[in-house]
């Protein structure tokens, strides 16, 4: 859906994907390894929608964290949306920038995005807790937008101004917007 709303970042991730493979049965799983605007704009998809919203509470074992001591039993969370949303880390930060996840040696790399803090963004967590299902999240959802966009062209209906801030409501899990799209089938050798 972010996109869509921003064509341009639909065009660099619609090119990447139908350069990349020369058939349909071509896109395999082991092959979107190599599909970085893929990449960067599913990390930029998380960035903005932030699936977990506060993060899982942990009990504190009583620690000391950046100088500061957590005395034992407090319970912590970290805060996905206080961080995502703070000019402290991420640059033009309202917007959907898929190049702020990008390589410095990718020829999309922008550099307004130098000092994005994207090392320290974790959407399925870190340690023992952490998300059991990250590596099939990315590969189920990697494949299911490379083929969608390989075989077809997506086109957003007119007069649907959605943001995330707006729209998107917080009830546990996101509830979010309809949004209407139509299918074209792409044409062959595009
Ligand atoms: C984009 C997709 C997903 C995101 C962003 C995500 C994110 C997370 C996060 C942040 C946690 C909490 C980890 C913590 O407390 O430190 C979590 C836990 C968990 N996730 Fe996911 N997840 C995704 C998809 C999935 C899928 C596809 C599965 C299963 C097939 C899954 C299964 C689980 C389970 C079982 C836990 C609980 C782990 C525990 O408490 O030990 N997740 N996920």
């Amino acid at each position: 859906m972010f996109s869509l709303l921003e064509p341009e970042s639909l065009k660099l991730l619609v090119a990447e994907i139908r350069s990349e493979f020369k058939s349909y049965e071509h896109i395999q799983t082991e092959a979107l390894g190599s599909l970085e605007y893929l990449r960067a704009s599913l990390m930029e998809t998380l960035r903005i929608t932030v699936l977990q919203s506060t993060g899982q509470p942990r009990v504190s074992p009583g620690a000391n964290v950046d100088g500061k001591h957590i005395a034992r039993g407090v319970e912590v969370r970290y805060g996905f949306l206080a961080f995502t949303r703070s000019t402290r880390y991420f640059h033009d930060l309202h917007r959907y920038r898929p190049q702020r996840w990008l390589p410095e040696s990718h020829q999309y790399w922008d550099p307004a995005f130098k000092y994005d803090a994207t090392d320290d963004f974790h959407p399925f967590s870190q340690g023992p807790r952490s998300c059991p299902g990250m590596p099939l999240a990315w590969r189920q959802t990697k494949l299911g937008i490379a083929k969608v966009l390989w075989a077809l062209d997506v086109e957003m209906l007119p007069n649907q101004d959605i943001t995330f801030e707006k729209d998107f409501r917080m009830y546990g899990m996101w509830k979010k917007p309809s949004f209407w799209v139509r299918f074209h089938p792409a044409p062959i050798g595009s």
